[in-house]
């Protein structure tokens, strides 16, 4: 594994020359409008880079993108890869793993949530203050990576607290309610049964999605502090739910692309 990663980086820092992000950003389903923000002096398909797994979803461009955003230095990986598409957790966060060995001192996540929390509505955002993991097994298991972090990392202050509170501060000064809670990862690729939903909201969980905690496990894993939000793209509480189609949640997720977007942008600005 040591020697794959090492593959991956050595291969991108050739093709960038050397290039030193400072930050990486992963863009969930339909948030790729980021991508236009910034200056873009590098771009590597997943399929030329070493043992880079690559993206099966069409909604999913699959590339590594390295440029400036709001001033900083950042990768992006835009098209992200997810437990139903097959691949092991290993796979999943190989590109986690590499960010930080390239230099990558935060992360920032997007994903496409279903709402379980009835105070919200569709095309909000919530910055993602905890997690409960639900997916079948997680990329830590294994032999532990020494190199990489500790063999039972702390999970008590997964989600950076002064990145949620620089969100809050600048999503109110943007005049937009930025919701904030919990995220429960399962891992799909069928939507929840009403019951499935019902039990996600009484075990604690503000909105319900397929991605991200592999990633962010990673990532704390290797000491990372990490910013995720979500944007409400359905609403799952008895009330207000429907039968899920995709088009309506890329819909859902094009509306508030424009607060994702400047969102993010704001925040590495202000690191
Ligand atoms: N469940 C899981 N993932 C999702 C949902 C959902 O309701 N909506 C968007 N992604």
């Amino acid at each position: 594994m040591m020697q794959q990663l090492q593959d991956a980086t050595g291969y991108i820092i050739d093709k960038t020359g050397g290039f030193a992000p400072e930050f990486g950003i992963i863009l969930g389903t339909g948030l790729g409008a980021l991508v236009n923000d910034i200056q873009v002096q590098h771009s590597l398909s997943y399929a030329d880079i070493p043992h880079f797994p690559v993206s099966t979803v069409e909604s999913h461009s699959g590339k590594l993108i390295f440029g400036q955003l709001a001033g900083r230095s950042v990768v992006v990986m835009q098209g992200r890869f997810h437990y139903y598409e097959g691949y092991t957790m290993e796979q999943v966060v190989f590109p986690v793993r590499v960010m930080k060995l390239l230099g990558v001192k935060k992360l920032f996540v997007s994903n496409a949530a279903g709402g379980l929390n009835p105070l919200f509505s569709t095309s909000e955002l919530m910055v993602i203050t905890d997690h409960i993991n639900l997916q079948p097994t997680n990329p830590l298991v294994g032999k532990n990576l020494d190199d990489l972090g500790p063999r039972f990392p702390d999970m008590s202050d997964v989600y950076n607290e002064e990145l949620v509170r620089q969100a809050m501060v600048i999503a109110e000064d943007a005049d937009f309610d930025l919701r904030e809670g919990v995220y429960a990862s399962l891992p799909g690729p069928m939507l929840e049964t009403k019951a499935e939903y019902h039990y996600l909201s009484v075990i604690g969980a503000d909105a319900v999605g397929m991605s991200t905690v592999p990633e962010v496990i990673t990532a704390r894993h290797m000491g990372m502090p990490v910013f995720a939000v979500s944007v409400i793209t359905d609403m799952c509480t008895p009330d207000r739910i429907k039968k899920v189609v995709l088009a309506e949640i890329l819909e859902a997720a094009a509306i508030a692309e424009p607060r994702m977007t400047m969102l993010i942008r704001e925040l590495i600005r202000q690191q």
